[in-house]
């Protein structure tokens, strides 16, 4: 297990801060990660705004495991101490207690309107996908595109142009979770989500192509939902959007 599961450590760093989907607890030490939420009118050309870009590092980022060895190993919260001893971390380790998030978080029932699903190899991560959004169509996937290279993750942005809608009558948005091996926390929404590929310019020369979701219904999410105090906009108010970080994806059909 040793070599395999090296990275891990390194990745905690990182996975343990960046549940943008709203699971930071307190703003009050202003953490930059959660620097991804905009709302609807934000999305104008020449618009300025301050954004966190978590970046894809292969090398810490975990394997995918083939679909018949992901399915071999239990995967759920009652087997935590098994596979405690399994991946040999003890249980106050801080790889111990991302799993124990990770496992938490998936199965954690969806709110109304939701149907989400932890992957634990693409081959599951695409059995979901087509269940959502039928075998009648191609699927097209998108991901943030970053096309310098640099490591500032935090800085300020300019929408370069008119951002681009993507067409997604249904839409599957997956993120990576911090666990031993990949897994993919993937969901879907019944309510009305917009989907743009927004051209963006750093204030140090950075050109990213990011993708990100609008909301246009938020009456589900918890009132504390960072995205509401991020925005300082009252709970439930539609079209709250986030960025995606470069390892998340979404899928659509292909029109
Ligand atoms: C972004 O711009 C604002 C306004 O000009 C400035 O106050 C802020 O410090 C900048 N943020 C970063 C991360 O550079």
């Amino acid at each position: 297990m040793g070599m395999k599961y090296a990275s891990f450590n390194i990745l905690l760093l990182l996975l343990l801060v960046m549940y943008a989907d709203g699971r930071v607890d307190s703003l009050s030490h202003m953490d930059q990660s959660v620097m991804v939420f905009f709302t609807l009118k934000d999305l104008e050309v020449g618009n300025s705004m301050s954004i966190y870009f978590r970046k894809k590092d292969s090398s810490t980022s975990p394997r995918f495991l083939p679909r018949d060895e992901a399915e071999a190993i239990p995967f759920s919260l009652t087997e935590l101490p098994n596979l405690l001893r399994f991946f040999s971390f003890s249980e106050d380790s801080p790889q111990a207690k991302a799993m124990e998030a990770t496992l938490r978080e998936c199965e954690t029932p969806a709110i109304k309107g939701e149907i989400k699903f932890c992957a634990t190899s693409i081959g599951s991560m695409l059995d979901f996908a087509i269940s959502i959004i039928g075998l009648n169509s191609d699927i097209k996937i998108f991901a943030t595109e970053h096309h310098t290279k640099s490591s500032t993750l935090f800085q300020n942005y300019t929408i370069l142009k008119e951002p681009d809608e993507v067409l997604a009558s249904r839409m599957v948005a997956c993120h990576t979770m911090p666990y031993p091996y990949a897994i993919l926390y993937c969901h879907t929404q019944e309510t009305e989500n917009k989907v743009f590929k927004v051209s963006l310019g750093g204030d140090n020369g950075d050109r990213v192509t990011a993708v990100a979701v609008c909301h246009m219904d938020t009456s589900q999410w918890k009132h504390d939902h960072v995205s509401f105090r991020v925005l300082g906009i009252e709970p439930g108010m539609p079209g709250v959007c986030h960025f995606f970080p470069a390892d998340n994806f979404i899928l659509v059909p292909e029109y």
